[in-house]
């Protein structure tokens, strides 16, 4: 009798320990995928056990020991390089890694001007633009950037000791730059057009991987295409419009474009550094005395901006972490070879900027952290000689072109904002970096303004 009873508790007890098992490990975890997923919340399905730490533990072995690898968009091979040898053959050599053709969207939001050139058009186009940006001509434009920081910071004046939404200011603000230096207009005249090139630019971000057959396009447009295909009639039109009303020459129109759609890096750009001086406010308080000692609360002038030694460290800093082109893309034809390989086919590099920029083997365990100190002797010393482990604005003969306009817009900016406020995050900040065009705040970035 004890003996059926002992023998009936202990199936009753490895009947509890076995439903407990397959509760813990089966059921519970199924129950709660199909909850999140019938809130739309999707991932990689659950395997019994294990989970996904498998497929984490490989991915994240690979992506410690691969350096180049090859991922498929569609049947489309994109092969990935990190090597920092490789990056630098590729990037140097424009004939042999040209870029690739732009596909439908890309091209309706930069034309047909240098950022999509090759050969012998790409020389002449380069050429203009390399001294449009340079010297005399960078110069006489810092005036234009200064009086539309100087409105911006007007519209601050209701925000002080309150919150105020940065990424959106900065928008407003680059806009204004680009419309007073390319059209000698206000950003106002041009809002329009700014708009238009932001949804062109989502439909952009939505449309990158979709894979569609070839030529198909031209016959069947998806929704997406129907209204970019407008959108680009649009602001060519606008443009068009606004440069016949000042008599300007009508071929300029396509560079135009371009210069406004670029022009969403810069704001995304002056955002994440301002984000990461909100937090660290010691680093704000360095930038902030260096601009007291050189400029006081005088406007700035073009020979003492490149004297702004720790306002220099703070911009490659944020760049670094916050790398406004995630990615540089380029094609390789049969028969190139690269390293120790022969392309067997037609197909694009990828050169992850973002990841050559999160390295830790190039920057150190704390590489994650805002250390701008680590461009206190330059990048050659913060890249321990691998100066292609940094390339926000890419380098070689196709760097970019907009590369000083760019930084010269940023730190008047910074250095305007830095004379007359100290800043820190607003509680209400919620941090969700995507990528558009560039990396930006999805949630935008609120700040707390205290006037000096
Ligand atoms: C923070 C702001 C900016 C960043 C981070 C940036 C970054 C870059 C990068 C990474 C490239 C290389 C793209 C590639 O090879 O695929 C590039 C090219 C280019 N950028 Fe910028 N850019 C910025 C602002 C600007 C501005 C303001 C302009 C013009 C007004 C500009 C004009 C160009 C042009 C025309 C090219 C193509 C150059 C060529 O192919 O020869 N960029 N930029």
């Amino acid at each position: 009798m004890i003996i059926l009873v002992l023998s009936y508790l202990f199936v009753c007890f490895i009947t509890l320990l076995l439903t407990k098992f397959f509760y813990e490990l089966w059921w519970n975890p199924i129950r709660i995928q199909s909850a999140l997923s019938s809130k739309g919340i999707a991932g990689p399905s659950y395997r019994f056990y294990y989970g996904n730490s498998d497929d984490m533990i490989r991915m994240r072995k690979e992506s410690a020991s691969r350096k180049n690898y090859v991922n498929w968009i569609g049947p489309q091979p994109q092969l990935i390089i990190t090597e920092l040898q490789l990056v630098k053959e590729i990037l140097n050599n424009k004939d042999e890694y040209p870029k690739p053709e732009f596909k439908s969207f890309t091209k309706k939001i930069f034309g047909d001007g240098l950022l999509r050139a090759r050969g012998e058009k790409w020389f002449r186009q380069r050429k203009l633009a390399n001294h449009a940006f340079h010297g005399e001509n960078l110069k006489g434009m810092i005036p234009a950037m200064i009086a539309s920081v100087e409105m911006m910071l007007e519209r601050w004046r209701q925000h002080e000791g309150k919150e105020i939404e940065v990424n959106k200011e900065f928008k407003i603000l680059t806009s204004e730059i680009i419309s007073r230096t390319a059209f000698g207009s206000s950003h106002l005249e041009g809002q329009h057009i700014f708009e238009m090139l932001s949804r062109l630019v989502l439909l952009l971000s939505i449309n990158a991987y979709k894979v569609r057959i070839p030529g198909l396009e031209k016959i069947v447009k998806t929704k997406d295409e129907i209204e970019s295909d407008k959108l680009e009639q649009d602001v060519r039109d606008s443009i068009l419009k606004m440069i016949r009303k000042r008599e300007e020459e009508a071929n300029q129109e396509a560079d135009k474009t371009k210069k406004i759609s670029i022009d969403d890096i810069v704001d995304d750009s002056l955002t994440w550094t301002i984000f990461l001086l909100a937090i660290h406010t010691d680093w704000q308080e360095k930038a902030r005395n260096e601009i007291l000692q050189l400029f006081g609360q005088e406007n700035p002038t073009s020979d003492y901006l490149s004297r702004l030694k720790i306002m220099t460290m703070i911009v490659n800093e944020s760049q670094r972490l916050y790398t406004p082109i995630i990615a540089l893309v380029r094609e390789i034809h049969k028969g190139t070879r690269l390293g120790n390989l022969i392309a067997p086919s037609k197909m694009d590099i990828l050169i992850p900027t973002l990841a050559l920029h999160h390295d830790p083997e190039i920057w150190g365990e704390d590489v994650h952290l805002f250390k701008p100190e680590r461009f206190a002797e330059g990048v050659a010393k913060a890249t321990k000689n691998n100066i292609f482990a940094f390339c926000p604005f890419s380098l070689g003969p196709r760097n970019c072109v907009g590369m000083n306009f760019a930084l010269t817009e940023i730190k008047i900016a910074l250095l305007m904002i830095l004379q007359r406020y100290r800043f820190t995050l607003s509680p209400t900040y919620v941090h969700s970096p995507v990528i558009l065009l560039a990396t930006c705040p999805q949630k935008g970035l609120p700040i707390i303004l205290q006037p000096l």
